[in-house]
């Protein structure tokens, strides 16, 4: 040993406690914000619904509720906002059924690969419109897709658009008809219904341009 002093920035011991230090904090907050995002991203319960308590995503039961999309100034993009309870295809449904159908839905949803042409929460293709924000779309609400399907309800139009889609074209691509039944019609509505209301800070950010349209419409439903 020399007596001569050593700089603590060549100093070996300085760098391996640092380092320690450096991983040590690094795996506490990795841990934080990973309890943190499974909270954020828990599904609400039907209990949330009624009392007005906001979720990130809502109970399947968010299906009984009309669902708005709405500017939010603070955060700079829209939101949506769950409104007052409306029946979904002529009835109220329970939590569990309610759950049941979206299941039947989200099954649907994959064993038909809608994903293979269209964007789901960000994950799909781009051949044909994102569908995250899909029952907002002003199309469903502006009276044009009752009106050339013939049918009443929203919900009822775009049961039958799925069942035959090659019969409605609306875009200049069209969307071949993938043998569909009422059933999984009835399901993969209630699917779209709860994903738009899915709060998605704003994504799809193109979508904006047809909710602006929303916000005069007149909800035929
Ligand atoms: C082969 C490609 C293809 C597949 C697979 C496909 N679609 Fe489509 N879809 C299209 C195209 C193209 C359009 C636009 C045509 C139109 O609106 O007439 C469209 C339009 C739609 C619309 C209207 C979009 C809007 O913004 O209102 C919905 C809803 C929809 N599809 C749902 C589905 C679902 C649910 C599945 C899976 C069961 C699916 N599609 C599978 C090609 C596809």
């Amino acid at each position: 040993m020399s007596g001569k002093k050593v700089s603590v920035w060549t100093s070996i011991t300085f760098w391996r406690r640092s380092a320690a230090w450096v991983t040590g904090t690094a795996v506490v907050l990795l841990m934080w914000l990973t309890f943190n995002t499974m909270g954020q991203i828990a599904m609400g319960s039907d209990e949330d619904l009624e009392n007005g308590v906001k979720k990130r995503i809502p109970a399947a039961t968010v299906i009984n509720y009309h669902i708005d999309y709405k500017m939010d100034e603070k955060r700079g993009h829209e939101v949506p906002v769950i409104g007052e309870k409306e029946p979904f295809f002529g009835k109220e449904w329970s939590a569990d059924e309610a759950a049941a159908l979206l299941r039947h839905g989200k099954l649907t949803q994959q064993a038909k690969n809608c994903m293979n042409c269209h964007t789901l929460l960000g994950n799909g293709a781009y051949y044909a419109p994102d569908l995250t924000k899909a029952w907002l779309d002003a199309k469903w609400n502006d009276g044009t897709m009752t009106g050339i399907t013939g049918k009443e309800t929203k919900e009822e139009a775009m049961a039958e658009f799925l069942m035959h889609p090659s019969q409605f074209p609306t875009h200049a691509r069209m969307m071949p008809d993938l043998g569909i039944t009422k059933d999984e019609a009835i399901a993969l509505v209630a699917f779209l219904k709860h994903m738009s209301a899915i709060d998605t800070n704003g994504f799809p950010r193109n979508f904006s341009q047809s909710a602006k349209r929303l916000e005069g419409g007149t909800h035929a439903r």
